[in-house]
């Protein structure tokens, strides 16, 4: 019999039917046994090639439910049978989902680019259309009742998965029946086609310039790079539809454009059809990173310089507020939460945001989000809202994710009662986030502004075809000129393009005011500062980058420095 009589057969079997009798059942048993083997295997970019299974269990007619096995990569081995194309050298390889999903580096020689190659689970025609089948009457079934819906989601898929095959009167080969579980999960729990780029660490953005246009990446190591990946329109259409709805909005050809958060925190940009993106659908996703950065990944990507480390680590433990501005996705997010886990252990921290994104290692913080109005007569909490009641909880620091409105003022304000606050703005130069902060909607009288003490600009820049981040100038408000009555700045550390470094000016009004207060001569704070910098430099040294042992080192520096300085040649031996 062949695979597409099988199908047929399988077809005819719909789920709550009559499941067949035992004699049809032999035959059937009889009849497929051969049509399983061998294996034929085909993926688009190669030709076909035949793979004989470890075991041929046989097809059976069952009447009671299976338990079925969990797969296991140690004991089931690899279900990915991936290949290095013609003309392609690997640089790299590595599991997104051990013996599921395997990305390979290589280098295209013939465009003398990197590629990114991605590897699922290879189906035979049998299994996929037996997916396919399985996809049509889950559909049907899966309407979950209220019981199920506080089960775990992955074992009610399986569960009906495995109700079906049995109405099908189906027993499978366990690699068969572990690629149907690996497809089921991603498009239905996971990110469907996008799922394993959704799952790799290293990248930071996808995006899909339009139909049958293969994907472009942002790796962490790779940087732009060119994926195996491209979509025919309806699978794109269907693939950003299930984008908009996850995100909880609706996307359709009369509003086609949508700006919206993922449920993990992810950015979604998206328009759908050839209307406003000729190419069609596009999409560019953000990704947030669940670890967030640390300063010593920071150092390490060259954002910083550990004198810059040093100085806001001093700033930070001596109540000097922060702001990070900077254009559009050029790491002000990331650099506020990176020096946020400078703050002194136990002080206490409310941070407030639009959508969650900072993340410390730290006991004594309250994180606040906003909410739309909700529907039923609960009305909207904003930023303004949050920081009201922020002040009110008498916190040490104050985190304010982006200020854009209104809630610029109370930040102000904290600041001028004593708050230590760091921020964002989106603002190209410290002149532009001045004049934003003291015109409409923000609004900032211009004696408040002073109560600000450090601005950092950074940008995404590009160094050759890297697209780095560096910060450009790190400024100090240096109180009002009383002639002129403006602002007076005083830069501390600036960027060397040409040399890719950092320059300390030699002027800080910050170190200045802390070895005043401290009662410090000019030797202890400059050792102070060469202390400091031995810690983060044997950090990075050492390769302590997880930003819960960062954390907890400058927590135990902080409590205990000695302990720290005793131990600087192995610094795990103290952390947690
Ligand atoms: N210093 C850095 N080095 C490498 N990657 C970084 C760095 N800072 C941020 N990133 C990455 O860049 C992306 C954008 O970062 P982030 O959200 O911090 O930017 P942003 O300026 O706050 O953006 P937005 O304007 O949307 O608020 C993230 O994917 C993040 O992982
Ligand atoms: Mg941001």
């Amino acid at each position: 019999m062949q695979v597409k009589d099988l199908i047929n057969k399988l077809s005819q079997s719909k789920p709550g039917q009559k499941k067949p009798e035992p004699e049809e059942s032999k035959l059937l048993e009889d009849d497929l046994h051969p049509a399983l083997k061998p294996e034929v295997v085909t993926t688009p970019e190669k030709k076909t090639r035949l793979k004989v299974p470890d075991v041929l269990a046989p097809l059976l007619q069952r009447k009671e439910k299976q338990a079925y096995e969990e797969y296991d990569v140690e004991k089931h081995g690899s279900l990915v049978d991936a290949h290095i194309p013609e003309w392609h050298e690997l640089l790299e390889q590595y599991w997104v989902e051990k013996g599921r999903s395997l990305i390979f580096i290589t280098l295209n020689r013939k465009t003398n680019q990197n590629e990114y190659l991605l590897f699922e689970p290879t189906l035979s025609d049998f299994e996929h259309e037996l997916l396919e089948r399985i996809h049509e009457d889950l559909r049907d079934v899966l309407i979950l009742s209220t019981d199920e819906l506080h089960k775990d989601r992955k074992n009610i898929l399986f569960d009906k998965m495995y109700v079906l095959l049995n109405e099908y009167g189906l027993t499978l080969e366990p690699t068969t029946l572990f690629k149907l579980q690996y497809y089921l999960l991603r498009n239905f729990i996971g990110w469907s086609r996008i799922d394993a780029l959704m799952k790799d660490p290293q990248l930071e953005d996808i995006s899909c310039d339009g139909n049958d246009i293969s994907l472009f990446l942002y790796h962490r190591k790779y940087r732009n790079i060119k994926t195996n990946i491209a979509f025919e329109s309806d699978v794109l259409n269907s693939l950003a539809i299930t984008l908009a709805q996850r995100s909880g909005k609706h996307i359709s050809t009369g509003s086609p454009m949508l700006d919206a958060t993922l449920p993990e925190g992810s950015r979604l940009n998206l328009s759908l059809g050839t209307e406003v993106t000729t190419r069609g659908t596009s999409f560019t996703i953000r990704k947030f990173r669940e670890e967030p950065y640390s300063p010593i990944e920071l150092l390490d990507y060259g954002t910083f310089n550990v004198d810059e480390l040093v100085y806001f680590w001093l700033a930070i433990e001596n109540n000097k507020s922060l702001l990070f501005i900077g254009g559009t996705a050029s790491g002000k997010t990331t650099s506020l939460n990176a020096v946020s886990m400078f703050i002194p252990p136990v002080a206490k921290v409310v941070s407030i945001e639009d959508t969650r994104e900072i993340t410390l290692y730290h006991e004594n913080w309250i994180a606040s989000v906003t909410r739309p109005a909700m529907t039923e007569g609960g009305s909207a909490i904003d930023m303004f809202d949050l920081l009201r009641a922020a002040m009110r909880q008498r916190p040490e620091f104050i985190i304010v994710g982006e200020v854009r409105g209104v809630e610029a003022q109370t930040l102000f304000q904290a600041m001028n009662t004593g708050h230590t606050t760091f921020s964002t703005m989106h603002a190209g130069s410290v002149d532009a986030a001045i004049h934003r902060l003291e015109s409409e909607p923000l609004n900032v009288p211009r004696n408040m502004v002073q109560a600000l003490n450090i601005i950092s600009v950074q940008a995404l820049i590009y160094r050759g075809t890297e697209r780095v981040r560096r910060m450009q100038e790190i400024v100090e408000i240096a109180g009002l000129d009383p002639s002129t009555g403006n602002l007076r700045v005083n830069n501390v550390f600036v960027y060397d393009p040409v040399h890719d470094r950092f320059d300390y000016t030699g002027r800080s009004q910050v170190y200045a005011e802390i070895t005043e207060r401290r009662g410090w001569s000019r030797d202890q704070i400059e050792s102070e500062i060469r202390i400091r910098k031995q810690v983060l430099e044997a950090m990075q040294k050492q390769g302590i980058y997880d930003y819960i042992t960062v954390a907890s080192l400058f927590h135990l520096f902080h409590i205990d420095r000695q302990k720290v300085l005793d131990n600087l040649s192995d610094l795990r031996k103290v952390s947690q």
